[in-house]
C-alpha cells in the first residue's frame, strides 16, 4: 500500500491479453500509468490477435510473452524476471456457446489453467518473497450467479453461485479456487464479477460485434429463441476502469460485481445496432462505397436481415448487477451511454475493416500459426 492507503502496482502480468478485455485493459493500463512495467502473457488461442496490441507496440514499459497460463514453470520464472507485484487475470475460454459443444477447452484453461496460475504467484510471492506486496486481480463474470426469474433481486455479491453453462461453471470453479488461495495460503487476491462487455476488439462470435459485421455483408443475423432473454451491457473501458479501482482501492479477499445499469433485451440490442448501422451509411458516400453489400447500398434495411434461430441450450433468460457495493465502497459507476457506446463502436468496426475480416475469413488463424510455429 502506499498513497492515501491505496495499492499502487509496478509491474503488472496481464494474462489473455491478447483478447477482447485484456487488450482493452492494456491500454488503458499504458495510458493512465505511463510508468508502470505491463507484460502480456497469451497463448494466442482463435480468440487472441497479436493485433489488438498494436497500440503498445515500441512502448519500452510493455513487453508480450506468448505462452500458456497452463505453464507453470514459464509463469514462474516470468514473475521472477520482471519483478510482477500485480496479474491481472483475463485469459479463459471464453464463449458459451462454445462451451456447450466442447467443455474440456473450458475445464482445461478456466479452471486448471487459473489454478496453475495461482500455484506460481504463491511460489513467488508467499514462498520465496513473502514481505513483497501482491496482488491476484482474477476477472469472472456474472454469469457464475445464474439466471434471474422474474421477481429475483440483481445479482449482489452474497448472491449463491448457481452456473448453468459449462463456462458460467468452469468460471465459478476458478472464482472459488482464487478464494480459497486466499483463505488458505494468504495470498492477496480480489474477484471482479462483470457483466456483459462490449466495444473494440471484441471476437466477432459475440452477439454485437457479430451482428455489426453481418450486416456489412448482408448475411442473417441470428436471435435465439425469442430474443427476449436480458443482458447488462458494460463499454469495455467502463470495466478496466472499475478493476483498476478495485486494485486500487478494493478490501482484499473481497468479491465486487461491476455492472452497466444497463439491461437490454437481446432484439432491441440488434435493431438499435441495425438502425445505427443504417444511419451511419446512408450519411457516409465514403462508408456506401466501402460497403457495397450493406443492406442501405441494396435498398432495403438492416432489420429485414433478423433471423429467429433454435435457442442456445440452457439459455440463461435475464443478467442483473446490483452496483451498490461497488458504488459505496470504490466510487464506481459507469460513464459510458449505451448509445454513444454503441455509436463508438459501430465506427471502430467500420473503421477496422481490415481486423474483422481477417477474423471472418479464417486467415488469421492460419497466419497465427506460421508466426508461431516452433
Ligand atoms: P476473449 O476470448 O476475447 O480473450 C481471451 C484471451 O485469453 C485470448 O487472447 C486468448 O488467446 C487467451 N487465452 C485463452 N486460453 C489461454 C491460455 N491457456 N493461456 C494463455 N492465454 C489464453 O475473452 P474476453 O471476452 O476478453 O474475456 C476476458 C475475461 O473476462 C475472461 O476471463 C471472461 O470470463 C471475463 N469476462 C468477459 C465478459 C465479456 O462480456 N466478454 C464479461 C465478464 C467477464
Ligand atoms: P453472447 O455475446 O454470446 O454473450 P453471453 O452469452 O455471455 O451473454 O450473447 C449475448 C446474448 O445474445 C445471449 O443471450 C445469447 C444471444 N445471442 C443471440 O441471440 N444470437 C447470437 O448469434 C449470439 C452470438 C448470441
Amino acid at each position: 500500500m502506499s498513497n492515501n492507503n491505496q495499492y499502487c502496482p509496478t509491474n503488472i502480468l496481464v494474462t489473455g491479453g491478447a483478447g477482447f478485455i485484456g487488450s482493452n485493459f492494456v491500454h488503458y493500463w499504458l495510458k493512465e500509468y505511463p510508468t508502470n512495467r505491463v507484460v502480456v502473457l497469451d497463448a494466442l488461442t482463435y480468440a487472441g490477435n497479436v493485433e489488438n496490441l498494436k497500440p503498445a507496440e515500441g512502448n519500452p514499459n510493455f513487453r508480450f510473452v506468448h505462452a500458456d497460463i497452463l505453464d507453470y514453470d514459464n509463469t514462474v520464472k516470468l514473475l521472477r524476471e520482471e519483478k510482477i507485484d500485480t496479474i491481472v487475470h483475463f485469459a479463459a475460454e471464453s464463449h458459451v456457446d462454445r462451451s456447450i459443444t466442447s467443455p474440456d477447452a473450458f475445464i482445461e484453461t478456466n479452471v486448471k489453467g487459473t489454478h496453475e496460475l495461482l500455484k506460481a504467484a504463491k511460489t513467488v510471492w508467499l514462498d520465496e518473497n513473502p514481505s513483497m506486496s501482491h496482488l491476484f486481480q482474477h476477472i469472472s463474470t456474472d454469469e457464475v450467479y445464474g439466471t434471474l426469474k422474474p421477481n429475483d433481486p440483481p445479482f449482489r455479491e452474497d448472491t449463491p453461485y448457481a452456473p448453468n453453462s459449462p463456462y458460467a461453471a468452469s468460471k465459478a470453479s476458478s472464482d472459488f479456487f482464487v478464494r480459497s488461495y486466499q483463505e488458505t495460503y494468504g495470498l492477496n487476491t480480489n474477484i471482479s464479477n462483470c457483466s456483459n462487455n462490449y466495444g473494440p476488439y471484441q471476437f466477432p462470435e459475440k452477439l454485437i460485434p457479430l451482428v455489426i459485421s453481418n450486416i456489412l455483408e448482408s448475411k442473417a443475423l441470428p436471435i435465439y429463441g425469442d430474443g427476449q432473454q436480458i443482458r447488462d451491457w458494460l463499454y469495455v473501458d467502463d470495466h478496466a476502469r472499475g478493476i483498476d479501482l478495485i486494485i486500487r482501492k478494493g478490501k482484499r479477499g473481497e468479491p465486487y460485481n461491476i455492472g452497466g445499469i444497463n439491461e437490454w433485451a437481446n432484439i432491441d440490442i440488434v435493431n438499435l445496432v441495425c438502425d445505427t448501422v443504417d444511419k451511419r451509411l446512408s450519411e457516409s458516400e465514403k462508408l456506401k462505397k466501402q460497403y457495397p453489400n450493406a443492406p442501405v447500398c441494396l435498398g432495403k434495411k438492416a432489420r429485414e436481415l433478423i433471423t429467429y434461430v433454435k435457442d442456445r441450450l440452457g439459455h440463461d433468460h435475464h443478467y442483473a448487477i446490483d452496483p451498490t457495493k461497488s458504488n459505496s465502497e470504490l466510487g464506481y459507476k459507469p460513464d459510458e451511454s449505451f448509445v454513444t457506446g454503441i455509436d463508438k463502436t459501430i465506427k471502430w468496426y467500420l473503421d477496422n475493416e481490415d481486423w474483422w475480416r481477417h477474423i471472418m475469413s479464417g486467415e488469421y488463424q492460419d497466419w497465427i500459426n506460421q508466426q508461431y510455429e516452433k
